[in-house]
């Protein structure tokens, strides 16, 4: 998507073997400023501090991470370390798990001096996999915009949650790409924008929005609830972390309170997900699904720009107040409206969504 009148990408390569290049989204949206990270060290950081961060992007760092550990040492106990570094870096979207299963399986049967040059080109070609399906998200989700819109006859009012838009991903996002597609064809769409407490990924949100030109306005964490009653809302599209193959979605602490408001108010609920966000094996999303939980400054100290248009952390409780800071909920799948996916809308349920499941693991046991 755009920045300026420049395509960007979020994360883009220059030449096979790094270094990789980011937005660092712990910038934005006060500044614009791009990192080259030239080790499987710098990504792992780089995804632990969130310089990137959504489901899809890293799982496409985490794929960068092994190859430029490849670029060193190609040998498989560098393999095995870079997967495990990586591995360990942020527990609750299964696209990391899934982009280094990938890495590794593509990897396994070459020799040490193979393995740089497949490694870059596996991570590239994951890259690109994942603009391309984003993209395809959006163009089936433009038809629910689009009935919203011929329904109503004004602008399609759509609630989103957290940051599921192309910096989230490689490009075009998930539960924006609808959104982004709809305004290019001229649908009217406006957009409220939940803040996002305690990382404010919606900032990120309304600065992708205000890039592309889509109307869009700000609203507390709090305020959703209320606009659904009124019906201000029409439909709410998220992104996810993982989908398990029953229909519920782990996604950005505070989606399951928008969830179960938009139950209460006949406001349609959808997730928007590339199919490597769902994860096949996992029975109980409550207990089988990694919660991660991060630390207690995201929640004491905010950030902003001060009078002098300086950035300033601001301490709003003091250190001594016991803090919980859970980055994810389970939305279970009766409150979900549908998934949209690459292939289209499925409704949130096991016999829908399996025809999603992939056919190189169509041996799995509980298939059988
Ligand atoms: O903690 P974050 O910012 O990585 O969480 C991001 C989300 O919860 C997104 O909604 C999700 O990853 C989908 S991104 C297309």
């Amino acid at each position: 998507m755009k920045v300026g009148d420049r395509h960007y990408r979020s994360l883009w390569t220059e030449q096979p073997g790094g270094p990789v290049h980011i937005i660092d989204q712990t910038r934005l949206p006060h500044a614009f400023e791009t990192r080259a990270l030239d080790s499987l060290e710098a990504v792992a950081e780089a995804i632990v501090s969130m310089r990137v961060r959504g489901a899809p992007l890293i799982g496409v760092s985490a794929a960068f991470g092994i190859a430029l550990a490849m670029a060193r040492d190609a040998s498989d106990e560098a393999l095995a370390h870079a997967a495990t570094r990586l591995g360990a870096t942020r527990p609750t979207a299964v696209n990391l798990a899934w982009a280094i299963a990938r890495m590794r399986t593509a990897l396994a049967g070459l020799t040490p001096a193979e393995r740089a040059s497949a490694a870059w080109f596996q991570a590239q070609a994951i890259a690109d996999e994942d603009a391309a399906l984003n993209e395809a998200i959006g163009r089936h989700g433009v038809a629910l915009l689009e009935r919203e819109h011929a329904a109503h006859g004004r602008p399609v009012n759509v609630l989103t949650h957290c940051n599921a838009g192309w910096l989230a991903c490689v490009d075009w996002g998930t539960a924006l790409s609808p959104v982004f597609q709809a305004h290019d064809k001229g649908i009217p769409v406006h957009v409220w924008v939940d803040e996002t407490r305690p990382r404010s990924q919606g900032l990120l949100t309304a600065w992708e929005l205000a890039g592309h030109g889509v109307p869009h306005t700000l609203v507390a964490d709090n305020a959703g609830g209320h606009l659904m009653q009124h019906g201000k809302v029409d439909l709410v599209i998220v992104g996810a972390d993982r989908v398990t193959r029953k229909g519920d979605v782990a996604n950005k602490i505070g989606t399951y309170l928008k969830a179960l408001a938009a139950h209460a108010n006949g406001v349609p609920f959808y997730a928007a997900v590339p199919t490597p966000t769902i994860d096949w094996e996992i029975d109980d999303a409550l207990s089988g699904i990694p919660i991660e939980e991060r630390g207690a400054e995201e929640v004491r100290v905010v950030r902003g720009l001060d009078g002098a248009g300086r950035v300033q952390a601001v301490e709003i409780a003091p250190a001594t107040t016991a803090v919980a800071n859970p980055a994810f909920d389970v939305t279970p799948a009766s409150l979900v409206t549908g998934i949209l996916t690459e292939k289209g809308l499925f409704p949130a349920k096991e016999t829908a969504l399996l025809a999603l499941y992939p056919r190189d693991r169509q041996s799995k046991a509980f298939l059988t």
